[in-house]
């Protein structure tokens, strides 16, 4: 095989391998690519050869007997170069699943221009391999043709992304990656400077102080596609660096964000997925969000609410429902259709799963013609059960699943089983999207291990004009000027009216406990220029990441990131992060414990 291989190309490719249609027959193509798939049919070698494009079959006849002996020695990966005449395939055998199925290349000439090891999995659409095999090899992984698709469609949000902001008079701008630590609530990757000894930079969490900055400057419409990076637990839908399209506006308000980022998602809907996106899109206060679907993020595929019942809870005999009810707790619940037909087992699974959520039961009833079914329905009167099953629109056959618990808790519960349930029971169709706005998010929460509010968003929210009197009284009660975009269920894009006025600013670092001593040190620079004439601004940041997996049908933003860390944050193609040189450390002045 060495011998038949030439070291410098030995001429141009004049097609890809996606390119060759019935119209070229007759004409004569040089293609080159990695060798796919190959059957031998009665002495006649059939291979396609494959590359970003697409597949042509080339044709191998015994009657080129030098050229045929060399094809023989081909395998899966191997790197060619064929030179051919375009023939139409004979009446019968062509392909309409491929674009270059009317086809195939008759070779007369073949270049081995580099062979191959035996790949550690197969190269194909059906993604057989373990996940970490695939991550190892991530470049054969990357080869695959879905794969390639789903790089495609990341770049296309990316050209819709730059063509929109360009065209609404956004700059692209730059921020340093290397930065003071931004306060999004993450834990900062830390980075060691040599030049400054023991001192660190951060890695952003994301641009927000810069952003707010270029406002500041006059830059007034800003945005950028940007890396960020956590150090938080991670998830299929959580990376520890990930990309953001980030968006900063001057002298709007809520409504103006708002507007500008719908026009976005219509573009990116239209030209990723031939959709049409009807504006405006539906808003949902996040109260009314966790009262229905337990969720900040709800997943309008599908209905499955919840429905609060305290107050006929508290009509029944039944203890643990009465004492909830007595010490101010909420008793809500899901009714499944046709739910009526669960087994223990099933039963138990749920109650299971709401327990490791945080319940401390689960009641379920099943209704049926005759009344409810199940050890609780006897502490309900006729009545009573009439009225919680009208609340629930009821059949004959469903299932009631009810707990009793803090307002919040319960509903966060009954989220995750609604999400449970719907999957389990296949109630969310497929092929729809669904797009919402989640606003009113309460300004602050509190932390329950620290004991203090902590800003729900970041501290430089802007608290909801009818609710900056609460902020003295009842700081847990304010609502924000903050927005969330919901797709499906994900939460893909999040921002917020930022504070302007610097007696509120102070208010709210009050409220976070964070001093004045602290509040110079950690954002000083930022307080500094806001006394230089701020302008009222606001902006958003979309998790790009997450919004390519949607648009491209993936489950995991692993699958749309050319080189994705594992949930533990290790690259395994690369063995990042590994140990250093003693001397690297030294020079830094770090000592490891
Ligand atoms: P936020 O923290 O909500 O806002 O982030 C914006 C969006 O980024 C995505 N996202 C992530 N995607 C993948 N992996 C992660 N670890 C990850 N974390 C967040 C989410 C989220 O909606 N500076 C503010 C924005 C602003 O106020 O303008 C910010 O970063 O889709
Ligand atoms: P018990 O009387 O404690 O054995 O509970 C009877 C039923 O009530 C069991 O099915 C429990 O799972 C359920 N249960 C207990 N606590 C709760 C709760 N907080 N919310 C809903 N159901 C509960």
């Amino acid at each position: 095989m060495s011998t038949k291989m030439k070291r410098v190309l030995p001429y141009k490719r004049t097609h890809t391998c996606g390119a060759l249609r019935a119209s070229d027959v007759g004409h004569e193509t040089i293609l080159m690519g990695w060798v796919d798939t190959w059957r031998n049919h009665g002495g006649i070698l059939f291979l396609d050869l494959r590359d970003r494009y697409g597949k042509t079959q080339i044709v191998f006849r015994p009657e080129f007997a030098e050229m045929y002996a060399v094809a023989e020695t081909l395998r899966s990966e191997f790197v060619i170069a064929v030179k051919g005449k375009v023939l139409a395939r004979p009446a019968g055998s062509s392909n309409a699943n491929l674009p270059t199925g009317e086809i195939e290349v008759e070779a007369n000439e073949l270049h081995i221009l580099n062979p191959a090891k035996t790949p550690p999995f197969e190269i194909n659409e059906r993604n057989e391999a373990a996940e970490d095999l695939r991550l190892k090899y991530r470049y054969l992984d990357l080869r695959r043709p879905d794969m390639q698709r789903n790089l495609m469609v990341r770049h296309q949000l990316a050209q819709v992304t730059r063509s929109y902001f360009d065209r609404n008079n956004f700059v692209e701008i730059e921020t340093p990656i290397l930065m003071k630590s931004t306060p999004e609530g993450a834990r900062d990757y830390l980075v060691p400077s040599r030049v400054q000894n023991g001192k660190f930079y951060a890695l952003p969490q994301s641009p927000q102080t810069y952003k707010q900055l270029l406002m500041v400057s006059g830059l007034d419409r800003y945005y950028q596609i940007v890396r960020c990076f956590r150090d938080e637990d991670l998830r299929a839908d959580r990376q520890p660096e990930f990309t953001q399209i980030d968006v900063e506006m001057s002298f709007v308000d809520q409504e103006d964000v708002l507007a500008m980022m719908e026009g976005l998602t219509v573009e990116m809907f239209e030209r990723i997925l031939g959709r049409k996106v009807t504006l405006p899109l539906p808003r949902m206060t996040y109260a009314e969000a966790m009262s229905r679907f337990g969720s900040d993020k709800p997943d309008l595929r599908f209905g499955l609410e919840i429905r609060n019942i305290t107050e006929l809870a508290q009509e029944s005999e039944f203890r643990v429902f009465k004492e909830a009810v007595q010490s101010n707790k909420t008793v809500q619940g899901l009714c499944l259709a046709n739910g009526g037909g669960y087994s223990r087992k099933q039963l138990d699974e749920l109650s299971e799963y709401a327990k490791q959520l945080g319940a401390s039961g689960l009641a379920t009833i099943k209704t049926s013609a005759e009344g409810w079914q199940g050890s609780i329905a006897k502490f309900f009167s006729e009545g009573l059960i009439q009225r919680v099953n009208e609340r629930f629109a009821a059949g004959n056959n469903d299932l009631l699943l009810f707990v009793a618990d803090e307002e919040e808790r319960a509903q966060e519960i009954l989220g995750a089983l609604r999400l449970r349930l719907a999957q389990q029971e296949n109630l969310i169709p497929k092929d729809t999207f669904h797009l919402s706005w989640v606003i009113e998010f309460p300004l602050l929460e509190f932390d329950k291990e620290e004991k203090r509010w902590a800003a729900r968003h970041h501290p430089f929210t802007s608290p909801m004009d009818e609710d900056l009197e609460l902020m003295s009284t009842a700081p847990g009660k304010v609502r924000a000027k903050a927005y969330d975009l919901i797709l499906n269920g994900t939460e893909i894009a999040g921002g917020s009216i930022r504070i302007h006025r610097r007696d509120i600013q102070k208010q709210m670092f009050n409220l976070l406990n964070i001093g004045d001593e602290e509040a110079e040190r950690k954002f000083g620079f930022l307080m500094d220029a806001f006394e230089y004439g701020a302008p009222p601004h606001g902006g958003i940041a979309f998790g790009f990441d997450r919004l390519v997996m949607l648009l491209a049908g993936r489950k995991s933003i692993r699958d749309v990131i050319a080189f994705p860390k594992t949930n533990s944050a290790v690259s395994l193609m690369d063995g990042a992060p590994s140990e250093v040189d003693e001397r690297q450390l030294r020079e830094l002045g770090i000592k490891l414990l």
